[in-house]
């Protein structure tokens, strides 16, 4: 079964406020972007979501940054759930899909290998998420604290990974504010998620201090 990454680069970062999304800031010399599109490299495909205006300034990049990982790129939408829609809809009904966040450069191949074999293993109706432990005390804060059990908890990452035909169909769903990534919207639609243990290093560069401190992962 093809393998095919569907990686997300729409946003515009308005928590880094650069004066360009987050997803093209250099980390270590190169755009993280490049760093993430670069861990999916054996895979059958890679399609890449961008902002429609920044399809020459990517192409520059590339030119630039002496990018060859082959790609190819499809037209974001205004939240993530439509920037997923569009990339979903070049991609056919019979493979394996890993969705990712442009901004997490660092999950590792292991982890992707991981993953997407595992998915494939398994039933047409069930995804695959990463997730990890919570460590910190956690409260839920209006007007009073009001602890609860970290136990219950578990913080979600990508990649996010599904038979396309299972993903497609729950993608024809009208959008709702709690889609937050794609299990959310998998779910909605009568999917079942199962869960495998993801990676604390695998974070969402989302603030200039992410940048700073996480930098040297790379
Ligand atoms: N994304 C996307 N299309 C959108 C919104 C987000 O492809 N319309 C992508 C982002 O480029 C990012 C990933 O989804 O790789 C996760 O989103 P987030 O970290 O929230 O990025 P931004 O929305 O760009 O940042 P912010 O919320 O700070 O504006
Ligand atoms: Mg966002």
């Amino acid at each position: 079964m093809n393998k095919i990454a569907l990686i997300l680069a729409a946003g515009t970062g308005e928590r880094m406020k650069e004066s360009v999304p987050k997803q093209f800031l250099l980390l270590d010399n190169k755009p993280i972007l490049m760093h993430t599109i670069k861990k999916f490299a054996d895979f059958d495909d890679i399609v890449v979501v961008i902002n429609k205006s920044y399809f020459n300034f990517w192409e520059k990049l590339c030119v630039k940054y002496q990018f060859t990982t082959n790609h190819r790129l499809v037209a974001g939408g205004k939240t993530r759930f439509n920037s997923v829609k569009n990339g979903l809809n070049v991609i056919s009904d019979d493979c394996a899909v890993a969705i990712h966040d442009g901004v997490r450069p660092f999950v590792t191949k292991n982890l992707i290998t991981k993953i997407i074999n595992k998915l494939i293993n398994g039933h047409e109706n069930i995804g695959l998420i990463p997730t990890t432990p919570i460590k910190d005390s956690v409260c839920i804060y209006k007007e009073k604290i009001q602890h609860i059990d970290r136990n219950n908890l578990l913080l979600i990452q990508t990649p996010q990974c599904f038979f396309s035909k299972s993903i497609k169909k729950a993608y024809q769903q009208k959008y709702q504010l709690s889609f937050t990534d794609d299990a959310s919207v998998f779910i909605n639609n009568n999917g079942k998620i199962n869960i495998l243990l993801g990676e604390e290093k695998n974070i969402k560069i989302t603030t200039k201090e992410d940048l700073k401190l996480f930098s040297n992962l790379i």
